[in-house]
């Protein structure tokens, strides 16, 4: 039997019993560590190691240390008349670092999103299970944050008008060849409220050096009649450093006044809990009008 050495673990080991097609194997190591990969039946004198190809060493024993990244790939033992022994896929990366986690809420109170990052990227292959529960009950059963967008490091936490203010835990566990890590995550949903930035912005010009400003809220807040959202309006011209910021408007629609005529305004909207739960939106994106000289 092949040993290997300061490798965390050996992946799928495919053998074909009713053919004569050698032996495959993948092989997962952490970068920095040292790995030592004996051929099969490798006592014959003359067999030798090849990397993509190339002759490596004549020996039954590959010996790689201080692995990184480049030495990735496949390696195969041969035969002295160049029969194929075996071949090993060496795949580098690093166990899961513990995630870190970051949640919001932008469709209070039915949804939140949790997202995480690894620092470094494990590289290898790593999946994620991610759970949460009650903190004051923490023989309620844990219930699975479903997969949210494309990423597979964000997860959806639903209907959680039953926890609104208190305390939820995330789990969030990464495993892959390696290892695998937990970070345990608090949130208060009532304190990760954050709306998706305002749509549908127009301005349009009025007389009197006026623009009216309009918007709609975010389509993903789920019920702006009992969660109502207030608004902070930005504009600017010249420099933004320069921008003012006005509010907060309970509807959908303002006034700039008292601007000057032939002045291009920049024009931005975020939303709020109206009872400033959490964090207002980010900014939605500028939107320009000029302001006629009649
Ligand atoms: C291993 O390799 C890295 C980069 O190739 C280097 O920075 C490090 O000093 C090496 N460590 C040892 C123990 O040789
Ligand atoms: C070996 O082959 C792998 C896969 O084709 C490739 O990614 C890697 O760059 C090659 N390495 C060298 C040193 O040729
Ligand atoms: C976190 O989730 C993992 C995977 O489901 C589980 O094994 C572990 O026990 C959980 N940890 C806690 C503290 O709930
Ligand atoms: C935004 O505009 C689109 C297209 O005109 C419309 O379908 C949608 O209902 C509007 N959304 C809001 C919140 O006003």
């Amino acid at each position: 039997t092949p040993t290997y050495t300061h490798t965390q673990r050996v992946g799928s080991v495919q053998a074909c019993l009713f053919s004569s097609s050698p032996p495959s194997i993948d092989l997962f190591v952490a970068v920095g560590s040292s790995v030592k990969i004996p051929c099969s039946d490798g006592e014959e004198k003359g067999v030798e190691w090849r990397f993509n190809s190339s002759v490596l060493v004549s020996s039954s024993v590959l010996f790689i240390q201080n692995s990184s990244l480049k030495d990735q790939g496949i390696y195969t033992c041969h035969q002295p008349n160049g029969d194929l022994i075996q071949t090993v896929s060496l795949h580098l990366g690093y166990p899961p670092s513990t995630p870190d986690v970051h949640c919001w809420s932008p469709s209070y109170p039915k949804r939140a999103i949790c997202s995480w990052t690894l620092t470094p990227d494990p590289i290898l292959p790593t999946h994620y299970i991610a759970t949460y529960r009650s903190f004051s009950d923490p023989l309620s059963s844990a219930r699975q944050c479903q997969k949210w967008g494309e990423q597979d490091r964000q997860c959806a936490l639903e209907q959680l008008e039953i926890f609104a203010s208190e305390m939820t835990l995330i789990n969030i566990t990464a495993v892959n060849a390696l290892g695998s890590t937990t970070r345990i995550w608090p949130i208060i949903f009532e304190q990760i409220v954050k709306p998706d930035p305002p749509v549908n912005v127009s301005v349009m010009v009025m007389p009197g050096r006026k623009l009216s400003v309009q918007w709609g809220p975010p389509p993903t807040w789920p019920d702006p009649v009992n969660f109502q959202l207030k608004y902070t309006v930005k504009f600017h011209w010249g420099k933004p450093e320069t921008a003012r910021t006005l509010g907060f408007y309970e509807s959908n629609k303002m006034v700039l006044s008292g601007l000057v005529a032939g002045r291009t305004y920049y024009i931005q909207i975020s939303a709020k809990d109206s009872l400033d739960d959490g964090q207002s939106s980010d900014w939605s994106e500028p939107i320009s009008a000029t302001v006629p000289f009649n």
